[in-house]
This record gives structure tokens, sequence and C-alpha cells, in this order.
């Protein structure tokens, strides 16, 4: 892939605005935590993986902006900036992850000292990107032997290398495929409102010359019922316990779908996805946006201006639905929660 999602630069955060995409490739250069905050918010960096990579940085860079060396300072204005930050984006687990780690290392200030600290905080930051390509390098390659000569394959929203830090999720599991030579069709929802699939799922495809056709969400069911579709993979914001996961609005009824049309239905997410707190998917909590996103089109108004919108981000697959997880570690298979333990992640 030639893009990069997100970069650190030393005294700034390059970020791809995916706000802009396809049709534009402009980068924000971003030099404070409210700026990494608000790309976060509006969306201009999104999928999980990716929130997690964005909020490390915002907080390894919030770190070189505070003046102070004294320890007691430094801690509490650091705990200000994981809170802020923890205050983003409710749903992807790998956010809030990653905020953990970087907590880690602030526990530490009294053995480093400030001076350090800052710089521990840059290398666990940029260890979290790295790690997080080699962790959809490892799902890529767990994931690639479901995919057969001649499938039709169907993803949802964007999990690609737009979503992590690079390679992708789901679209790491297609890319895996088709550098193993494998010639398949992929088809993409476009995944209103934000049309993640059809703007930035579909690009990232075309630049690897893969085979893709956007369909509008309501689409998925004729394509099945016509035996266009053999296998359908999603990405995840986080899993429950017992393999209930969230995804982008309009996963869970692709779940549905596929199982009344026996289409095998699979998840890929690195285990950082998986939240042991959250004993089933009623525990996730679901971000609701802002209506104009669904009022409004390229911004301009499509609907009448008082109608009442409800607009959630995700929804919940129940495990039942889910053929299997493909994590970094192999495929997790029903019962979740068993084979979480045979994988020592719980
Ligand atoms: O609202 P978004 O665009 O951040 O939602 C993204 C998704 O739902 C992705 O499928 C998910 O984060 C997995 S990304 C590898």
């Amino acid at each position: 892939m030639e893009f990069k999602t997100i970069e650190w630069k030393g005294d700034y955060i390059r970020i791809l605005d995916q706000r802009r995409l396809p049709e534009e490739i402009r980068y924000l250069h971003c030099k404070t935590l409210s700026s990494v905050i608000h790309a976060i918010r509006s969306m201009a960096i999104r999928g999980a993986p990716a929130l997690g990579v964005a909020a490390s940085m915002g907080i390894a860079l919030a770190a070189q902006k505070i003046k102070s060396n004294r320890p007691e300072e430094f801690r509490k204005e650091m705990k200000e900036v994981c809170i802020r930050m923890e205050q983003t984006r409710p749903t992807a687990k790998n956010l809030f992850w990653a905020i953990q780690r970087m907590n880690k290392i602030l526990t530490l200030i009294d053995r480093y000292g400030v001076e350090q600290t800052r710089r521990r905080l840059v290398e666990e930051a940029l260890k979290i990107e790295r790690e997080d390509v080699e962790v959809n390098r490892r799902i890529g390659e767990h994931g690639k032997r479901l995919i057969k000569d001649g499938d039709g394959i169907l993803t949802h929203c964007n999990a690609g290398a737009l979503a992590t830090a690079g390679y992708g999720t789901a679209l790491g599991v297609i890319y895996a495929a088709w550098n193993d030579g494998k010639k398949f069709q992929v088809y993409v929802d476009e995944t209103r409102p934000l049309l993640q699939g059809g703007r930035l799922t579909a690009w990232e495809l075309i630049q690897e010359k893969i085979p893709v056709a956007v369909i509008t969400d309501n689409m998925a069911g004729v394509l099945m019922a016509q035996g266009k579709i053999s296998l359908v993979i999603v990405g995840a914001d986080r899993i429950a316990r017992n393999g209930d996961s969230a995804n982008k609005i309009g996963t869970y009824s692709l779940a549905v779908l596929s199982r009344w049309h026996r289409i095998p239905f699979y998840i890929a997410a690195p285990i950082s996805t998986i939240d042991l707190n959250c004993k089933s998917g009623k525990e996730i909590p679901i971000e609701e946006r802002p209506r104009k996103e669904i009022t409004h089109m390229a911004g301009k108004r499509i609907m009448p201006p008082k109608v009442m919108v409800w607009n959630p981000g995700f929804d919940v697959t129940p495990h039942t639905l889910i053929d299997g997880i493909i994590t970094e570690e192999g495929i997790l298979r029903r019962p979740f929660r068993n084979s979480l333990r045979r994988m020592k992640v719980e």
C-alpha cells in the first residue's frame, strides 16, 4: 500500500484525512493533543486499530508538550490527557487498550523520571504501531485459507490498511489470499451514512488491483440469493467474552442474511479488540453519531429539516451467527469462551 494512515513525525503526527478520500489525498499535521482528538472525533482517522495507534501517539505528543519536569505535575497533567483521550469515541476496544498501555508507562515515572518517561511513551506508541502491522499480517496468514478460487466475498465498512497502522484485518485476509495467487471477486457495502465501504474499501482494493464491486447496503440479500456470495468477512470494534461482536452498523443484518443463505460469516480482529470485561454484547457501549450524518450528504440536506433520526455507529452480532473469529493466534471457534481459554487469552 502506498499510503500511510498515521505517522509519528517527532513534533507532530501526520494523519491521512479519510474524510476527503477518495477525491483528495490530504494530510493533517496534528501538533497538539486537541488536534489529534479532533481528528479522531471527526473521523479523519477511524477504524479500531488505527484509533489505538492515534490515541497512543496523541498521548506521546501531549507528553512532549508538557513543560514541567516535576513528576507530580507531569503525572497530574498526563492523567487529564488520558481521560480526554478516553472520551473521544466509546466503542473501539483498541483505543482503551492502547491508552492502558500508555498508562502503564506512566506508572513508572518515579523509577525513570519525567525526561525518560517522555521518551518511553514515544517508544511505546511506535511499538503499538509496529505490532499492529505484524498482527494484521498474521491475521491474514490464518484467514487466507478460508478463501477459495472463484469465491464471492462480501465485506462491510473498511477494515483495511486505512483502519489500522497498515495492511488491515478483514482486508488483510483478502490481501494475503490475493498475494497467494487466488482469484475471487470482492463485494463491498457502501456503508451508510459515512460510506467507508464505497469510499475507502473500494479505493484500497482498486489500488491493489483486486476486483471489487460496490453495492448499496440494501442489496446484500439479493446478491446472496443469486448465489454470488460464498463468504462474508468483516472487522470488529469490540468483541465480548462470549464472542458477541460490535462492528459498523449494518454488520448484524449481514450476519442474519448469511445464516439464512448458509454462507460462512467471519470476523477478523486482533486480540486487542477482545474485551474480557464484557460478558456479552449487551455490555458493549454503542456510539451515537450526529444526526447530520444522516440528514445531509456531501454538505447538502437531503431530508426534511425537522425529521427525527437515529444514528448508532455500530451494532452487535450475536456469537451464534459467527462461524469464526480470525485473530493473530489463529481462528477462534464456537464456543468462543473455550477457544479463548485454549488460546490463553482468558
Ligand atoms: O466508525 P468507524 O469507521 O471507525 O468504524 C470502523 C469499523 O466498524 C471497522 O469495521 C472496525 O473498526 C474494524 S477496523 C480493522
